[in-house]
């Protein structure tokens, strides 16, 4: 799960869908990091803390972290909440295969559409709570494709 800061979309993004792969007993690997480098270390954003433990499932173990190339060979599939993290990732794609890993998350939920994940950070407490509802439904959809 990739964002841009690694302190609010894709933690919450990371932490749901860890949470969803247990419950499920799942053998997958779930991590996240950010294009960026500015919170590098830093646990999630306190009001990302807040929303996820409101919804029970809480987030503030997470440390943030840079994406690095090495990301594509450790992961199958690679899900980005915009386009300017799509345009980050891709930047760093190495050949086809790298590039055909990379996803936008809200096509799991809205195939074909390219939505976006929208940066909460310099929003409101109900960008947060927004952005917890479209990564369940997503992450929801994913979970359904790893149990097939
Ligand atoms: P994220 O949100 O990409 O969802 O983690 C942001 C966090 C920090 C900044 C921007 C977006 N920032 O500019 O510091």
């Amino acid at each position: 799960m990739v964002c841009l800061g690694n302190i609010c979309r894709s933690p919450m993004a990371d932490g749901l869908l860890r949470k969803k792969v247990v419950s499920e007993g799942l053998d997958v690997e779930v991590d996240s990091a950010g294009t960026a480098a500015y919170h590098v270390g830093n646990p999630p954003d306190k009001r990302m803390q807040a929303t996820a433990k409101s919804m029970g499932c809480p987030i503030d173990m997470l440390r943030a972290r840079q994406f690095v190339v090495s990301d594509f060979d450790r992961f199958d599939r690679i899900f980005v909440m915009d386009e300017s993290n799509r345009t980050n990732v891709l930047s760093l794609a190495r050949d086809e295969k790298d590039e055909s890993k990379v996803e936008m998350l809200l096509n799991l939920s809205h195939p074909n559409q390219d939505l976006e994940v929208p940066d909460p950070y310099y929003g409101g407490d109900q960008g947060f709570i927004d952005v917890y509802n479209m990564i369940d439904e997503a992450t929801d959809v994913l979970i359904d494709q790893l149990k097939k």
